[in-house]
């Protein structure tokens, strides 16, 4: 099963919005074929294992380790658990059980039905961190998000005047790069467009696409000339429904997606604001698994006070920006410790001269 999850690795970057799948199968404790989703629309891992074989009838009697309960629907491909069936294995171990709700259970019934034994949960916690997006998308009807901040030792995101380029150095800014490859969508706020005028595009060697570019912006204060905008790639543009939009944002190639003003900011007592809930569940029906934030400290606080952040990842350089410098998050004024937000630990790790911490808001667990 620890090779299977390493097989699903390799789709990380090209399976959205499908899940990152592996499949290895066995026989007298060898490895005799391996597999695993590419491309969604393309074969999923059992059936690319199935095809490893050179000779198909050595599936006969062998044990297929699963990374996701076999597919029992038929969506873009007929259902897995049926080429298994086929393919007479003996026994199918799977590491975690598909939240989708058309498979859900049923992929296991199917192979028990065709009396072939069925093992759930070996390595369960590793599989499914494969796939937190797509797991929270079943589960919650929204995606994973992971909110990346660049930040000083007196955590500061920019200088007093707003510049934030760069913080830190390049070995930092190329990891940064492989988080946004394996993201369904990148997410920023006009605040970050209107003052650093980012590309939010993967400049990875050899990758192909680009995930969907999202600025949430309220009153559709994006400049039609916005560099993002001339990119390849989709951009989303997310405003409030009642606020006009200007001509030039209206022909230009941004697509527009009008949501509801968050609760209390239509009123008049605030400004209106897009509603962060609406947004990723605007999101999910597009089949965005994992949203990669780059925001200013307006957003990253507004999404973290509406718990809607699941992972944070902070590089922290080893400079001070000073106190005038703007802060990771803006929220609103804490006057009891016991509120403070807190966070658990994933990692630590150095890029070049930079510390990259990633940590889990403590409230994903109550
Ligand atoms: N170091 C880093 O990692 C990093 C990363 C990104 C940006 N930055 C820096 O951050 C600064 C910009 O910060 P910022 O806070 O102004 O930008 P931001 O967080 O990217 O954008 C804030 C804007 O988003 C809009 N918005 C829409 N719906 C919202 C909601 N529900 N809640 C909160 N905001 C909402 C608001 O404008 P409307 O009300 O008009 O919609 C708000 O002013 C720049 O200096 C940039 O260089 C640093």
């Amino acid at each position: 099963m620890a090779r299977a999850i390493e097989l699903a690795e390799r789709g990380m970057n090209t399976t959205a919005p499908n899940p990152r799948v592996g499949c290895v199968l066995a026989r007298d404790g060898d490895i005799i074929a391996e597999g695993w989703h590419e491309q969604a629309g393309g074969p999923h891992a059992e059936v690319m294992a199935l095809a490893a074989l050179e000779d198909p009838q050595a599936a006969r009697g062998a044990i297929a380790y699963v990374t996701l309960e076999p597919c029992s629907h038929h969506g873009r491909t007929p259902p897995c658990a049926d080429a298994l069936v086929a393919a007479g294995v003996a026994e199918v171990v799977i590491a975690a059980t598909d939240p989708n709700p058309s498979v859900n259970g049923a992929g296991v019934e199917r192979l028990r039905a065709a009396g072939i034994a069925c093992r759930t949960g070996l390595l369960g916690e590793q599989a499914e961190a494969l796939n937190p997006g797509f797991i929270l998308r079943m589960r919650e009807g929204r995606p994973f998000v992971r909110v990346k901040l660049a930040q000083s030792l007196d955590g500061r995101i920019a200088l007093g005047n707003g510049a934030s380029q760069w913080i830190t150095g390049p070995e930092a800014r190329a990891d940064v790069q492989a988080w946004r490859a394996r993201a369904s969508a990148i997410l920023t706020g006009i605040g970050t467009v209107a003052m650093d005028d980012p590309s939010l595009n993967v400049r990875l060697e050899g990758h192909e696409g680009q995930p969907l570019r999202v600025i949430v912006d309220s009153r559709w204060r994006t400049p039609a000339a916005a560099r993002t905008l001339a990119l390849p790639g989709e951009v989303l543009v997310a405003g409030c429904a009642d606020e006009p939009v200007p001509d030039l944002l209206a022909v230009s190639p941004a697509t527009l997606l009008p949501l509801p003003a968050a609760p209390g900011t239509a009123a008049g007592t605030a400004p209106v604001r897009v509603d962060l809930h609406a947004l990723m569940a605007a999101l999910a029906a597009r089949e965005c698994n994992e949203v990669h934030v780059e925001a200013g400290g307006q957003l990253c606080g507004a999404l973290l006070a509406a718990g809607l952040v699941d992972e944070l990842m902070v590089y922290i350089a080893p400079c001070l920006l000073g106190s005038d410098g703007l802060p990771s998050f803006v929220l609103a004024p804490l006057e009891d410790m016991a509120a403070r937000p807190g966070f658990d630990w994933i990692d630590r790790q150095m890029f070049g001269d930079d510390l990259r911490i990633r940590l889990r808001p403590q409230y994903r667990d109550s």
